[in-house]
């Protein structure tokens, strides 16, 4: 393994009206509450029936910080700290200076902007202080709210990977996203 690593304390993140902080046990509830919600998860490749999986996921993301292979923020109100979204890197390629994101958001603020300003800060500091050089995402080819915010930060949509999830017993397609540094647009 060769490049960066991530650091040994998890990053706080500015958002304007947010913060992107560490996920706690605490926030489950909050979590479930939108994760939970079968609009919320439509066009993404599971839907989420309890509170104990989110559980296992906050462990989950607790020991990937650890081991740093993934890492995931609350994207938190700065008013009651409530989470309401949440977004990361699911996969790095320390070798290739490269990384995977996902994100998701409640429902009721949806259309804010909310995404693009969390989406900007995850990538200033992917590129600034992990010093990568290619951000991916994959997306529903129908998720056109989520398209958008990647071609706001300059992503391109590369191609079409075929069969791609196993998403509720059937295979689907997902588009592809990448951004390369050279080409990244700052949306502040
Ligand atoms: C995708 C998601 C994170 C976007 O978050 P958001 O905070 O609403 O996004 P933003 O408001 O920052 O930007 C949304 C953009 O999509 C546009 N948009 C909204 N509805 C749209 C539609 N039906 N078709 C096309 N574009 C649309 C908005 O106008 C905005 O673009 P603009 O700033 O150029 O006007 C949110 O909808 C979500 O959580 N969806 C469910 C989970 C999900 O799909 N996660 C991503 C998996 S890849």
């Amino acid at each position: 393994m060769t490049g960066p690593i991530l650091p040994d304390v998890f990053p706080i993140l500015d958002a304007g009206e947010f913060v992107l902080r560490p996920i706690r046990e605490q926030d489950a509830a909050d979590w479930y509450r939108y994760l939970g919600d079968r609009e919320v998860t439509a066009l993404m490749s599971s839907d989420y029936d309890s509170q104990a999986e989110i559980e296992q996921i906050i462990a989950y993301f607790e020991a990937s910080f650890r081991e740093k292979t993934a890492m995931r923020w609350a994207i938190a109100s700065r008013d009651d700290d409530v989470m309401i979204g949440d977004c990361g890197f699911n996969h790095f390629d320390w070798r290739d200076h490269s990384a995977v994101i996902g994100y998701q958001l409640s429902k009721e603020y949806w259309g804010g902007g909310v995404m693009t300003r969390a989406v900007t800060s995850m990538l200033r500091w992917g590129f600034g202080q992990l010093d990568l050089n290619r951000i991916e995402a994959t997306t529903n080819p129908l998720n056109l709210r989520s398209a958008r915010v990647l071609e706001k930060h300059g992503f391109v949509r590369e191609g079409t990977l075929r069969d791609y999830r196993f998403d509720r017993g059937v295979f689907r397609d997902c588009s592809i996203w990448g951004l390369v540094r050279r080409e990244w647009l700052d949306p502040a």
